[in-house]
């Protein structure tokens, strides 16, 4: 499983890459304008902090093929390192996706409702494709249910194109789509904590602290006695 951070908050960046076992970051033009400054500085911050090997999706916002290729060329130029770019699933961004991988820019599908938009986006040379899980659920959809149609599209059909479901509100929605095989996921920062969080985890840790410090005296540990 590939873990991503949806999000361009660098503090969530920094912490997450810090902590976890991080494969990239994704934006949508929604985060990005959470951010509230200037577009190109908040890439460049975030590509200094991941560093230029782990990925980074950015979405494309023309949608005109010609204008999404140039948007797609100008930010490969300008951020450069390892790059996706992120094309909705309309008919144009299809279009952009066939030159897209012509020129040898990595792209993302993405606003996938359905597992027929991913399988024609992957034939169109995406490399990862985005499902909106929580999005699909909230319009009485089931978003794990189009994930695993996906697998089963990809498989059937021998397409090296990866999963990259995105759009969670909660742990249990995270849980499901990795039980379908799906290579990679996007969650905010939120989630990625409580992807770990127990309460009995923290009690048998401190339980195991209390035991050993009433041997071996408070403070000390294992290389320190
Ligand atoms: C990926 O970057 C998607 O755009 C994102 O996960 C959508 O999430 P939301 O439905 O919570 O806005």
């Amino acid at each position: 499983m590939m873990y991503l951070l949806d999000t361009a908050n660098l503090e969530q960046i920094k912490r997450a890459f810090d902590l976890y076992p991080m494969s990239g970051v994704t934006t949508n033009p929604t985060i990005i304008s959470k951010e509230n400054r200037n577009f190109i500085e908040i890439l460049k911050g975030i590509r200094s902090v991941i560093g230029k090997d782990k990925m980074l999706h950015v979405q494309a916002v023309s949608t005109k093929a010609e204008e999404i290729v140039k948007e797609a060329e100008y930010l490969n130029e300008v951020i450069g390192g390892n790059l996706y770019i992120k094309v909705p699933v309309i008919a144009e961004g299809i279009k952009a996706m066939k030159i897209l991988k012509n020129k040898g820019i990595k792209v993302t599908a993405t606003a996938i409702f359905t597992a027929e938009q991913a399988l024609m986006a992957a034939v169109s040379g995406a490399e990862f494709v985005a499902p909106y899980v929580n999005r699909i659920d909230n319009i009485t959809g089931s978003g794990v249910n189009v994930v695993d149609e996906i697998m089963e599209l990809f498989e059937l059909h021998n397409v090296d194109a990866k999963v990259l479901a995105a759009s969670f509100k909660n742990v249990q929605q995270v849980h499901e789509v990795a039980l379908t095989g799906a290579q990679s996921v996007t969650v905010n920062a939120q989630i990625m904590d409580k992807l770990l969080e127990h309460p009995l985890t923290d009690w048998s840790v401190e339980q195991f602290i209390k035991d050993w410090e009433t041997v071996y005296g408070k403070g000390k540990v294992t290389n320190n006695l």
